[in-house]
């Protein structure tokens, strides 16, 4: 490949693959970019936590009692009181013996497979894994097998053949498509076959199960899952991320998982506001806003497959799904398209995510537009 960057930058656009960064001025149901509202269905804040007064709160409090930043990594003199006490909260909602923090659920993968695997053992991902558990799976030297979305025959397949340690890696709730995997079955064939599973969550927890402790909790599953990856990213409306396992998981991660040795601690006032969420989200507070959200997510009745908050709408061409987001911008809603290299080329979508801190006239208005927009999809 040569070094010719405007004719890359070209490439990219003519297959309708160019990315941009849009401002807004903060986070929630209704956002501005450049001067013009837009109502936004495209966040991952699935409780409205991002804006609410209990996180602004939580931070402020954090800053004023720890400072700003955490001034090293967590080995060095980086943990604080609020790091420690997120992780025993995290573990207790869990249901686990212990938790570990990391600045981002990207983070926390990265650091994870490459401190529990390594060259003669086995990665086994589901096609649609997240890129962060795609490029820790390299990263860790293991041989890389990949089954096709939620195909347990192939999974099984793979299983039979696998050398070493062997981990199934795979997505609570599938980001792109809202879709959940088999848990029940994953979990019966890695137990056949001695193997670990890490569970990302990343979509389901603050969404799914009881306190909205995620679909292994929601399937009563949560004790036969070795690694159970968060982020608090998302429905906890703040950022970083989290594995939840046994005790003597987290202390090897201590010592091995680099992104965690090797960055500094995540700002300890994030460790208290996530704390605040936590406690609004397993308690009668979340359920109020799962409520608002399920609700939410009946009135629109688009495919959500597993009650998940995400809603894929597929175009297909990325050109194509390049016009039908320009037209909904066009008529006040923010949705990108999402397209290669996030999902497979040529299955371009929208992908629609619902909060509980949309109205009622909101989700009318998209309906109404999408309608328009899609013709009788909707
Ligand atoms: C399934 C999944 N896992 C992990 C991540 C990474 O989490 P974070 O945004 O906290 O880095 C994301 C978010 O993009 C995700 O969708």
């Amino acid at each position: 490949m040569s070094w010719d960057l405007p004719k890359q930058i070209l490439d990219l656009q003519a297959q309708g693959l160019w990315r941009e960064l849009r401002t807004l001025d903060q986070q929630g149901s209704v956002v501005h970019i450049e001067g013009r509202e837009l109502i936004n269905f495209c966040s991952n804040d699935y409780l409205g936590l991002a804006s609410s007064e209990t996180l602004r709160e939580a931070l402020l409090e954090g800053v004023a009692r720890y400072g700003a930043g955490a001034g090293a990594s967590r080995l060095v003199c980086g943990t604080l009181k609020p790091h420690r006490e997120l992780e025993e909260a995290l573990a207790a909602f869990k249901r686990t013996e212990a938790a570990l923090t990391f600045t981002s659920g990207y983070a926390v993968a990265l650091g994870t497979l490459p401190a529990l695997v390594g060259p003669g053992d086995t990665v086994i991902l589901d096609k649609l894994s997240h890129a962060c558990l795609v490029d820790a799976a390299r990263l860790s030297g293991a041989t890389l097998r990949v089954f096709p979305h939620n195909h347990m025959g192939k999974l099984s397949k793979l299983l039979e053949t696998a050398k070493g340690r062997v981990l199934i890696v795979t997505e609570a709730i599938f980001s792109m498509d809202g879709d959940a995997c088999p848990l029940a079955e994953i979990i019966e064939l890695k137990e056949r076959h001695g193997a670990w599973l890490m569970l990302d969550e990343a979509h389901s927890v603050g969404v799914l199960g009881p306190q909205g402790r995620g679909l292994a909790a929601a399937l009563g599953l949560e004790e036969r899952v070795e690694l159970h990856m968060g982020t608090l990213s998302k429905a906890f409306g703040l950022s970083g991320g989290y594995l939840a396992a046994a005790r003597s998981v987290i202390d090897l991660l201590i010592n091995r998982a680099r992104s965690f040795i090797y960055s500094t601690a995540p700002p300890p006032c994030i460790a208290q506001a996530a704390q605040a969420a936590l406690a609004l989200i397993s308690g009668p507070e979340g359920d109020r806003r799962r409520d608002a959200l399920r609700s939410h997510l009946h009135f629109l009745n688009l495919e959500s497959p597993a009650a998940s908050a995400i809603l894929p709408v597929i175009i297909g061409d990325e050109n194509q799904a390049m016009r039908v987001s320009a037209r909904l911008r066009e008529s006040g809603f923010l949705i990108p398209a999402i397209r290669f290299p996030t999902v497979a080329r040529g299955s371009a979508r929208l992908r629609i995510t619902c909060t509980a801190a949309h109205r009622q006239d909101q989700l009318q208005s998209l309906q109404k537009t999408l309608r328009a927009v899609l013709g009788t999809r909707s």
